[in-house]
């Protein structure tokens, strides 16, 4: 029997973003013993790359707005594909928990009249996001995390949690590793919040750092919970190009809902070639019409240069393939033509000292190149959009790991609010859960003893493979294969290399001992990566039809049989990986009103 450090809560969250900091607080306050477990050091979650703001229907700069319009504006972007419950939930909630965050010490930008300002970003039909420049999620998480230490919560910083655990069909609990020691930690819980965020390491050019690997999608799905829209990945439009050690660094949307403009290498403005009709009622036809609605209002939204972040990814992409792309493979972002300085300088400091130092370029007199960069699954764990609970019984999600709130392609500024909205309620679920059930459930040995054993397996490998080397080569398969434009060819050979992969994987070698080794970390996160790579990869070839984040070369056009169905995926016990398509929950008859002008 392996020896274990164990402990005992009532709620365990794993996951220390902003939904997780945001369930954690919320149990804390319900009064039940709760702990919160952190991949990396507390603080340092890919909430931070929200930079530009967090979207509620405050009204503080344009008063006509309002959770209405908010919800239509989010359904249009996922491409109606959305829970419309969480859609609708997520409406009606941001203001509040935004006007919480600022109780709890949030610092946002100020309008002239002292109320929170708020900016363009992507889709949005009003200026919306509340802000603190470009740095808002880093200020969520400095209130979020301040305010969950308050209440006394245990945090397991720096510890990785690799099974859940489950008596019968509950869960009840996780086993892990101290990333420190090595030391096996065994996690008992009346109810678990997942909260572990997104996935973007299993592709090359990315915004997500090294923790983003998918690991609480791939739990789930061990554990047994169905998976919705899988396919669904989002590549914001605007990653860094150059140089290659910060290739698919974010620059914020903010660059553009301030005023910024996009350009290729002829000098075009072209994203006036690429406006879907869906959409051209709200943006300006031509370049001088953007520029005079620009210089008389709020905002830059009606530019083509803000449609929402699938439609712009296409769009470099197909400029970059054409031949009209930057020295590196981007375009130009170009903001300095547009504000001054001292502007820049005041709305966009980590941007102007992000390209200042690891470019050379300075943004107030110089463009950008800029290029796609996988950011955001909008696919996750299905879960009831009231509590964040999924079909396993006693195991609950929130945040990016769970899927539908966004549908096929999430608005910018929309995950910090689906953070703290769905968070909330997550924490209230699993609470009110726990508080269900009279007794720990219980943690069998014989399974806990396996999910050890498959923790150390990697020291027991013959050593032929390295988990570097795999990982690249998964990397390199995912932007190739599995990318923003997809064929069945190309998927079907992802699917093969996949296979490959894995049983590659099986021969890992590890060097060293068990204390910060992070080579045997990473040969762990293969198999969760590898997992989450074959679902999206089979769920996109169900999907035969373009919509969103998915765009299928073979298939272009949404078509409406694909606009009722979400695909679900599920693994067997034996790792097999299934898709089915099952119908979206219907849309009750008011809500669908607000969309008869469309
Ligand atoms: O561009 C950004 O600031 C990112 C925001 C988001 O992903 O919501």
């Amino acid at each position: 029997m392996a020896e274990y450090e164990t402990h005992e809560y009532d709620v365990l969250v794993i996951g220390a973003g902003g939904a997780g900091l945001r369930a954690g607080i919320e149990a804390a306050e319900l009064g039940l013993r709760t702990a919160i477990v952190c991949k990396s050091l507390l603080g340092k979650a890919h909430t931070v790359m929200a930079e530009g703001g967090i979207a509620a229907a405050l009204g503080n700069v344009y008063p006509e707005d309002n959770w209405q319009v908010h919800f239509r504006d989010t359904m249009r972007g996922g491409k109606m594909l959305n829970n419309w419950r969480m859609a609708q939930l997520h409406a009606q909630e941001a203001p509040d928990r935004v006007r919480e965050l600022e109780e709890w010490g949030s610092l946002f930008d100020r309008t002239d009249d002292g109320r929170i300002l708020q900016r363009d970003f992507g889709g949005h039909r009003f200026a919306r996001l509340a802000h603190v420049g470009d740095r808002t999620g880093l200020e969520m998480i400095r209130t979020l995390q301040q305010k969950l230490v308050s209440l006394g919560v245990d945090v397991f910083a720096e510890y990785t949690v690799n099974r859940l655990l489950k008596d019968g069909d509950r869960v009840s609990g996780a086993l892990g590793y101290r990333r420190q020691s090595g030391e096996l930690v065994l996690f008992r819980a009346k109810s678990v919040v997942l909260a572990t965020g997104g996935l973007g390491k299993i592709w090359s050019i990315t915004s997500n750092s090294w923790e983003g690997t998918g690991d609480g999608h791939a739990l789930a799905m061990y554990a047994g919970a169905d998976m919705i829209d899988m396919e669904c990945v989002q590549f914001h439009p605007t990653g860094m190009v150059w140089p290659p050690s910060v290739r698919g660094l974010l620059i914020t949307e903010g660059v553009r809902g301030d005023g910024g403009t996009l350009r290729n290498n002829t000098g075009e403005r072209f994203m006036f070639n690429y406006v879907p009709p869906m959409f051209a009622a709200e943006t300006a036809d031509t370049e001088a019409e953007a520029d005079a609605w620009y210089e008389n209002h709020e905002g830059n939204r009606r530019t083509p240069d803000l449609l929402p972040r699938d439609e712009v990814a296409r769009a470099i992409n197909s400029e970059v393939r054409a031949g009209r792309g930057s020295p590196h493979g981007g375009v130009y972002l170009d903001i300095a033509s547009r504000r001054n300085a001292d502007y820049i300088k005041r709305r966009l400091p980590s941007m102007y000292h992000q390209f200042m130092e690891l470019a050379g370029v300075d943004i107030t007199k110089e463009s950008m190149e800029v290029g796609p960069t996988c950011h955001y699954a909008m696919g996750g764990v299905r879960v009831d959009a009231e509590t964040g609970a999924t079909n396993v019984p006693g195991l609950f999600a929130a945040g990016e790991v769970a899927g539908g709130m966004h549908g096929s392609n999430r608005l910018g500024g929309n995950s910090l609010s689906d953070l703290v909205v769905f968070g909330r309620r997550a924490g209230v679920g699993a609470s009110e859960y726990a508080q269900s059930l009279e007794a720990m459930p219980a943690v069998d040995d014989a399974a806990s003893s396996e999910a050890a054993a498959r923790v150390l397996a990697p020291y027991d490998g013959s050593g032929r493979e390295n988990a570097y080397t795999l990982h690249k080569d998964l990397q390199d398969l995912m932007q190739a294969k599995v990318g923003i434009i997809r064929t069945e060819s190309d998927m079907l050979a992802a699917i093969e290399g996949i296979d490959e992969l894995r049983e590659r994987s099986q021969h890992v070698g590890v060097e060293g001992g068990r204390e910060y080794n992070p080579g045997w970390h990473l040969a762990l996160d293969l198999e969760h990566m590898l997992t989450v790579a074959e679902t999206i990869t089979r769920a996109a070839l169900e999907r035969k039809e373009s919509r969103g984040g998915h765009t299928r070369e073979d298939f272009p056009g949404t078509n409406a049989e694909f606009g009722k169905v979400n695909v679900v995926g599920r693994r067997a016990p034996d790792g097999t990986i299934t898709v089915t398509q099952e119908p979206l929950p219907e849309m009750p008859a008011e809500l669908q009103r607000l969309f008869e002008e469309d």
